[in-house]
């Protein structure tokens, strides 16, 4: 809803909304006192009404329908069935149709003047309608891209119910920012920590263009913590984009090693490396002389890192980003900061890259977490065992989640092979995976081990472990495997992002283990686990199990939500 609302004129009112503001799939009940709410006024205005999600729950709470927590929740993928014609769904009937869920609460009974619309298995009314009063409701997520067609719907709402017009023009979006650019910026000069990825890049590119080369600096903080080759390749696409020489490389490893000593809590780690990141831009800044007022941050945050960071009004906590940690947060504050991107998500982002010339190669470059590899190298103060459940066995190691906005923090299901592994196919794992994690509270992941031999993920325990140069010269040994397999296979193609994990599970001779997590997305807000070629993931485990200290190699069945694309 973010680019249409600003720029929509709607000849007659519209309202659409989550949660009174909130984003889709926020934690509230209904019930909860304090939970966002609207002015009931609003459904007796003629304006068109579409309530996402909670919006939908809470639609019918206030005009009267039930809401209730049931047994099993519904996160991440649904099949839905449509029941009944209406505008809304005009262009969804048919087959049934994947949509992405996140909820427990659920309506099991409308509000008079409103008829159900499509159900889920666990879900009587998965859309309504009070097409006299133009209401309508949805409890999936149509603005996600895992939600199949979900534009559709969100056009027929916008266009043929509420009667908006449409005047988003992506072709003006390049001189837009340098618009925007130049307003922030003023007669300052800009500096940014590019760190290689596609924001940071294309942020950097739209500031030369905005500013020229002379008001421009880009700082490149090797943190020890990047993927294999990574320097090098930076400083050669510098050199190719034409601004090598506005760009500083600063050596920082063994600061950011000293911080990370020790540490075992994934925010901590976060707000370490954010600080370690201002310490070192303050070191930059002094001897660069760039201390001048007459300097400002550029940073390439979008759209996705500012809500996942609880920067929206009404969104919980999930992830606090390394760029919004309290000293990046005073230079906000001084209005010291130009953010270009901040509206935007990573598609248009790589729309905008490619108006500005920047290769279409490094445009899909997979996305990588500023905190880098120390996000992927989890670490355990305790000891512990795996225990047998329903289903398969509880890892006791800790994964974050993401269930509603709210962040979970819990251990891993190790799910038993399905019946017919690996000829079965993948969907088989799926639905399995999917149904053990709606039925269970206990945890927020499932993982499977497809590649038996070896050490089996049965006789593993979780061991202590923090950040060591070993552990992540170990990780960045087998995500450089990952990525040249998945290379030479053309299976990169196949994924959006794919974070390899290195978990302190193991036996004494091979303490750790690898965790695939390959997954397909738009935006990073929600993700679809996919499953690898069976020879290609076989060839893979064989080569990951044959680096010295690994144990086994688990894959992440998990779609987000409930699970998040990285572990930590
Ligand atoms: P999650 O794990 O939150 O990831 O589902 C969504 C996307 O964001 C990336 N990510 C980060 N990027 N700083 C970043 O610049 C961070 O702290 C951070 N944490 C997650 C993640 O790789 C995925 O693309």
């Amino acid at each position: 809803m973010r680019h249409a609302t600003p720029g929509l004129h709607p000849p007659s009112p519209c309202r659409a909304w989550d949660a009174a503001g909130a984003r889709p799939g926020g934690p509230s009940s209904v019930y909860d006192a304090g939970s966002p709410t609207v002015d009931p006024a609003i459904f007796g205005s003629k304006a068109a009404v579409l309530g996402i999600c909670y919006g939908l729950q809470l639609t019918a709470h206030l005009l009267g329908g039930r809401v209730e927590k049931v047994d099993r929740g519904e996160y991440g993928r649904a099949l839905l069935e449509v029941r009944a014609d209406s505008p809304l769904l005009d262009g969804w009937a048919g087959n049934a149709r994947q949509v992405w869920m996140s909820h427990r609460d659920t309506v099991l009974a409308l509000p008079d003047g409103f008829r159900g619309l499509a159900i889920t298995d666990t879900c009587p009314y998965a859309a309504i309608a009070d097409e006299a009063r133009r209401i309508y409701g949805v409890q999936f997520h149509p603005e996600v891209v895992h939600t199949h067609d979900g534009s559709r719907l969100l056009r027929n709402f916008l266009f043929d119910i509420a009667g908006c017009q449409p005047d988003w023009d992506p072709s003006q979006v390049v001189e837009q920012l340098e618009d925007e650019i130049r307003h922030v910026v003023g007669t300052r000069k800009v500096f940014f920590f590019i760190s290689g990825g596609v924001d940071s890049t294309v942020a950097y590119t739209l500031s030369l263009r905005a500013l020229g080369a002379r008001r421009v600096r880009g700082i490149y903080v090797d943190t020890g913590l990047m993927r294999k080759g990574e320097t090098q390749f930076v400083r050669d696409l510098f050199s190719t984009l034409g601004g090598g020489d506005s760009i500083h490389v600063a050596e920082a490893e063994s600061h950011f090693l000293a911080k990370l000593d020790g540490v075992v809590d994934p925010e901590t780690k976060r707000h370490r490396i954010g600080q370690e990141f201002l310490e070192e831009q303050n070191r930059i800044l002094e001897t660069e002389h760039f201390l001048d007022e007459e300097w400002i941050l550029g940073q390439g945050t979008i759209y996705p890192d500012t809500i996942e960071s609880g920067g929206t009004a009404k969104a919980d906590l999930i992830k606090t980003h390394h760029n919004r940690v309290e000293g990046i947060q005073r230079l906000m504050a001084e209005n010291r900061i130009v953010e270009p991107l901040h509206n935007l998500y990573k598609d248009e982002v790589r729309q905008v890259g490619a108006q500005l010339g920047i290769p279409p190669a490094f445009l899909h470059r997979h996305p990588f977490p500023g905190p880098g590899l120390a996000i992927r190298c989890l670490c355990a103060a305790e000891p512990g065992q795996v225990e047998r459940m329903d289903g398969g066995w509880l890892l006791p190691l800790h994964s974050v989640g993401v269930q509603g906005d709210s962040r979970s923090y819990k251990p891993v299901l190790l799910m038993d092979l399905p019946t017919g592994w690996p000829h079965a196919g993948w969907e088989a794992a799926y639905t399995r995976a999917t149904e053990l994690i709606n039925a269970n509270d206990r945890f927020n992941r499932v993982v499977l081990e497809p590649v038996p031999g070896g050490i089996s993920a049965t006789d593993c325990a979780v061991r202590p472990a923090t950040i060591t140069r070993q552990r992540l010269h170990l990780l960045r040994e087998a995500d450089a495997l990952v990525r040249q397999v998945c290379a030479d296979s053309g299976f990169e193609d196949e994924v959006w992002q794919f974070p390899v994990v290195l978990a302190p599970f193991g036996v004494t001779e091979a303490p750790d283990s690898v965790v695939l997590r390959p997954i397909q997305s738009v935006d990073g807000m929600t993700a679809q686990s996919v499953g690898m070629p069976v020879a290609l993931l076989q060839d893979l485990c064989a080569r990951l199990r044959a680096l010295p200290g690994i144990a086994c190699v688990l894959y992440d069945l998990t779609h987000k939500p409930p699970g998040t694309i990285e572990w930590e």
